[in-house]
């Protein structure tokens, strides 16, 4: 089918269909790069696009390329609006403007006090004029006009202009989800969280990335990764997600990923490795150590629908760069006392966390939630004890607990010691416990979760 967006019937589906469905991806500009409805002073923009990360969000002599869209009603004339362009673009310093009802579609640049249009076509040929396009406005060639422009030094007289509000765009619940699940104490379980979720939400067809950030790779074993008994056969030395975080170049997640059928239907994995620990000094004197996963994601930002993070049991650099880079917050615990006091240490990290969040104009890090994870299934206990455990992380530590309990059960245990015996050989053939015995209490409890989250996360 040919796209033709002269079947836009009004401005909204000129928006929508138009610019965000079809022009925004082709020109490569990924959610986190543009916004819809800009307030800039009184300057209300239909859409602003960035052709590079915008750190801190100020738009000036020196900011980054930026493209203004503005959508109008497929009846309405271009010409009237294009002295509106003009003053956005002269006094917002602002280079491009695109300018369309559907039916024409028209790229001015600003020159000095004015505006020029530069490209211009009918709605119907944008399918086969998009190359052309793509090298005046796309993300990648603006952000190469860019690299030249700073050599000739233009110095330009805009006072800064900072953008004071934008709504986040109405896509949100398209958008790939980023989860991270945390606790800096170990064996509270974490990575059995991480790994029965994932197959949870991958059953329900969602397409899910796992990534470990644990040096000791209890996710990376637990998805079945690890085929070799002698370190001689360790194939995920040399590609694991350490060389994610520290390539700014090379490494993209696609490369890395390995599909495991620890899960049916297979779920891609990031590999963690034992190399991450001394390795973590190098990376944190890194300048971008802590956004380049958040870079490599968005470039898999149609890939995937839900992304979970596993994190070492630590306040190290590792864990930083989970909760930089996540939307959202799952805390495990056992609701013990000392996972109870380790509650204080994780919500001093994630204030941290915010600040640095804040800084590069991230939302701050949505926590789902404290879950109550191995819970002991003793009657008395269930009865007694554990309304108060969970009364107590409200009212002394002033999280929420979320609905789901995840019971200590034998089975999760059992799923991930499967062993394959192969000849005399044994192999580690470690399953999510969905695929162990769909019908179990355990699994079951691993789909009501799945579902609370994706109903906390709008994907439901
Ligand atoms: N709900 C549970 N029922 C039974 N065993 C569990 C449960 N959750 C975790 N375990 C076991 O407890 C140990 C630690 O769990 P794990 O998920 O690795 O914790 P963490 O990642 O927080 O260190 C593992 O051996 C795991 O199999
Ligand atoms: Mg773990």
């Amino acid at each position: 089918m040919v796209f033709n967006p002269e079947l836009c019937r009004n401005e909204s589906e000129v928006e929508s269909k138009l610019i965000v469905q079809y022009l925004l991806p082709e020109l490569g500009y990924t959610s986190d790069s543009w916004y819809q409805e800009v307030a800039v002073g009184s300057i209300r923009l239909d859409f602003l696009a960035f052709a590079a990360q915008v750190i801190p969000f100020v738009l000036d002599a020196n900011s980054p390329l930026s493209v203004v869209m503005e959508a109008k009603h497929p009846k309405q004339n271009l010409n009237n609006h294009v002295p509106r362009l003009r003053h956005y673009l002269t006094s917002l310093n602002v280079r491009y403007g695109l300018l369309t009802n559907g039916k024409e579609i028209r790229i001015y640049q600003k020159v000095q006090d004015d505006i020029q249009l530069f490209f211009q076509c009918s709605g119907k040929d944008v399918e086969i004029k998009i190359e052309q396009i793509k090298d005046l406005i796309g993300r990648n060639s603006l952000g190469e006009k860019q690299r030249i422009s700073q050599s000739d030094t233009q110095i330009s007289q805009t006072p800064q202009v900072n953008i004071k509000s934008f709504t986040q765009n109405s896509y949100e619940q398209n958008k790939m989800k980023i989860i991270a699940v945390y606790h800096n104490k170990g064996g509270v379980g974490k990575t059995t969280t991480v790994v029965n979720l994932a197959a949870a939400i991958r059953k329900k067809g969602k397409r899910v990335l796992l990534i470990d950030l644990d040096s000791q790779a209890n996710t990376t074993f637990a998805t079945g990764l690890i085929k070799f008994d002698d370190e001689e056969f360790d194939d995920i030395k040399d590609s694991n997600v350490l060389h994610v975080l520290q390539s700014e170049e090379f490494y993209p997640i696609l490369e890395v990923v390995r599909k495991s059928n620890f899960s049916n239907p297979e779920i891609d994995v990031v590999p963690a490795h034992i190399n991450l620990m001394k390795n973590e000094t190098d990376l944190n004197a890194l300048d971008y150590s802590r956004l380049i996963l958040i870079e490599k994601l968005e470039q898999v930002g149609d890939k995937y629908d839900v992304v979970l993070l596993d994190t070492p049991p630590s306040l190290n650099l590792y864990a930083r760069i989970a909760l930089i880079a996540a939307d959202y917050l799952i805390i495990p615990s056992d609701l013990k006392p000392f996972a109870n006091q380790g509650l204080i240490n994780v919500k001093e990290f994630i204030k941290a966390v915010n600040g640095f969040r804040k800084q590069i104009r991230k939302l701050p890090i949505e926590i789902l939630g404290v879950l109550a994870c191995k819970i002991s299934t003793n009657n008395q206990f269930i009865k007694h004890t554990l309304p108060k455990r969970i009364e107590t992380i409200t009212t002394r530590y002033g999280l929420d607990v979320m609905d789901t309990i995840i019971y200590e059960r034998d089975d999760l245990a059992k799923c991930a010691e499967k062993i394959q015996l192969i000849g005399n050989m044994e192999i580690a053939d470690p399953v999510s416990v969905l695929d162990f015995k769909r019908d179990s209490t355990s699994a079951q409890e691993f789909e009501v979760l799945a579902k609370e989250v994706l109903q906390k996360i709008g994907m439901a």
